[in-house]
């Protein structure tokens, strides 16, 4: 299923990234934010509702909207393909997983090590003073208010037009730098700073795997590209590379 060429570059990697979107959750059944949404939420542009300025002008419609999306997460299971890049850290010398979804379901299927660039919808945190609440009450759809400082509380994820956790995203830069081989998992790849991520892989000699259900920007820059879900491709790889590692 694998062309061997890859099989081989993999087998011989010491340094591996995988940057994970928004489509490696779709088969948890969670939305992506740019394929067709349905139901009461399609009316809205997600990225209209990700923004400090959105939350500034209606805390509630923000705080209700980031509540449906932790409410599906909280009904839903990571996925094979989840799975199976828990598995990846026992693959290669060196393994490093960033994510741009705000999930946690990397973490819930073993991942122990994770980079989360956007944060993580589980964690809330006031808006003035960065507090971080791990633990709140859910006041029929107003966002509540800061036990330390009063000041309201939003989601510990980052919006448009804020900066990413630095720590986070220098470690992310790094071993993207570093790479031998980088897989780009069901992302657009169309916002930034993530987007540079495989970019300056390949600019560094990286190998470029991508894997989503249809073409993006990045495609053209792959070595090799599988358009189908990730639950279906990372599973089968997994095991071959297992094989290949570990040979029975
Ligand atoms: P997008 O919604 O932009 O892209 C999801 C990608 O996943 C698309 O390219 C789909 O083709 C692909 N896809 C869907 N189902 C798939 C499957 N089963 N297997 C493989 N691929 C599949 O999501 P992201 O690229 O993650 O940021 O978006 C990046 C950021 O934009 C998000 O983190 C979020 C959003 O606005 C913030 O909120 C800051």
């Amino acid at each position: 299923m694998f062309p061997p060429s890859l099989i081989d570059k993999l087998a011989a990697a010491h340094r591996v990234v995988v940057l994970t979107g928004a489509g490696v959750s779709a088969e948890s059944g969670i939305p992506t934010f740019r394929d067709a949404q349905t139901g009461i939420w399609s009316q809205y542009d997600p990225e209209q509702l990700a923004t400090p300025q959105a939350f500034r002008q209606n805390p509630k419609l923000v705080w209700e909207w980031y509540a449906w999306r932790r409410e599906l997460i909280d009904g839903a299971q990571p996925n094979p393909g989840h799975y199976a890049l828990a598995e990846w850290p026992d693959l290669f010398p060196s393994f490093t997983l960033i994510t741009q979804n705000v999930d946690g379901f990397h973490h819930l299927a073993g991942n122990k090590e994770v980079i989360e660039l956007h944060g993580n919808l589980q964690r809330i945190k006031c808006v003035e003073n960065g507090h971080v609440i791990p633990h709140w009450q859910e006041l029929s759809g107003q966002p509540p208010a800061c036990p330390h400082c009063g000041t309201l509380l939003r989601p510990d994820v980052v919006w448009f037009g804020e900066t990413l956790p630095t720590r986070a995203l220098i470690t992310a830069v790094e071993a993207s730098r570093t790479a031998d081989v980088f897989f780009a998992v069901g992302t657009s790849a169309l916002v930034q700073p993530a987007a540079s991520l495989p970019v300056e892989a390949v600019e560094r000699g990286a190998l470029l795997v991508e894997i989503n259900l249809q073409p993006t920007a990045l495609t053209s820059w792959a070595d090799f590209a599988f358009h189908a879900p990730s639950g279906t491709i990372l599973p089968p790889l997994t095991r071959e590379l297992a094989s290949r590692r570990h040979p029975s």
